[in-house]
């Protein structure tokens, strides 16, 4: 290995093993990204365990007590390597509203599958396009993802139209692969490979961030 390949590899397990030890806060035009905190409890339990949030999704905590342990359980993940979540911060605001979350499902990442709910009352704002971008591009960037997975139930109207519009594409459906309120759901299963996303960023360009 030549010099420049050993400080090319040293950089990016510096930078892979980084996000273990603590997440970055990501600053978009709308939103920052960073680590969720204790403090965020509360805003998380007003935010997403209302019924139209929590409809197509498993369910979340139903006290602030729960939320802290919500919480403190992403820590622990994301210190293990399994888990990244991030709390979804309106600029001008100080507590999360949302998360998006990405978990392997192979170890190191090469795929993985994302998922995000955001509280109703910023639905339809540009929150989840501008959170969702940073995402994505942390994935693929800092993460070494190759291939985003997404699933979302088939009736999930704003789930799957905030899938579509983000570029993923639809693989298949996931026939009666999800648990909801005592009903197995159809899953619609879509994804992202990192050459789509870098391609489109290319005619993007400076519409991302
Ligand atoms: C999923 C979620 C984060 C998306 O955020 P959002 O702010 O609602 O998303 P956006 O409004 O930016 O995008 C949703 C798109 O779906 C479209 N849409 C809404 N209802 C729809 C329906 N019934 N069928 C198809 N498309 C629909 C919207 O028109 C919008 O597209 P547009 O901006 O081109 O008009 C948010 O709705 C949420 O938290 N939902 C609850 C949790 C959840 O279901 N998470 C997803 C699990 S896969």
């Amino acid at each position: 290995m030549d010099v420049q390949a050993v400080i090319t590899a040293a950089h990016s397990v510096a930078i892979e093993s980084d996000w273990r030890q603590a997440l970055p806060a990501l600053s978009g035009t709308l939103v920052t990204l960073r680590e969720l905190r204790l403090s965020d409890a509360p805003s998380l339990l007003a935010m997403l365990a209302t019924e139209e949030v929590a409809r197509f999704i498993s369910p979340p905590p139903t006290t602030v007590d729960g939320f802290e342990r919500f919480i403190a359980w992403t820590h622990r993940e994301r210190r293990a390597g399994n888990y990244i979540c991030f709390g979804v911060v309106p600029q001008g605001m100080d507590t999360a509203i949302g998360i998006f979350q990405v978990r392997q499902l192979e170890p190191g990442f090469a795929t993985a599958e994302w998922g995000f709910a955001i509280g109703s009352a910023f639905w339809g704002t540009g929150v989840f396009m501008d959170g969702a971008k940073m995402t994505i591009d942390f994935a693929f960037d800092v993460v070494g993802t190759h291939r985003l997975e997404a699933r979302a139930a088939v009736a999930n109207g704003r789930g799957n139209g905030a899938l579509r519009k983000v570029g993923a594409l639809q693989e298949g459906i996931l026939r009666k692969s999800f648990l909801r309120n005592g009903e197995y759901l159809d899953q619609t299963l879509w994804t992202i490979l990192d050459e789509d996303w870098r391609r489109a960023k290319s005619v993007w360009g400076p519409r991302i961030h």
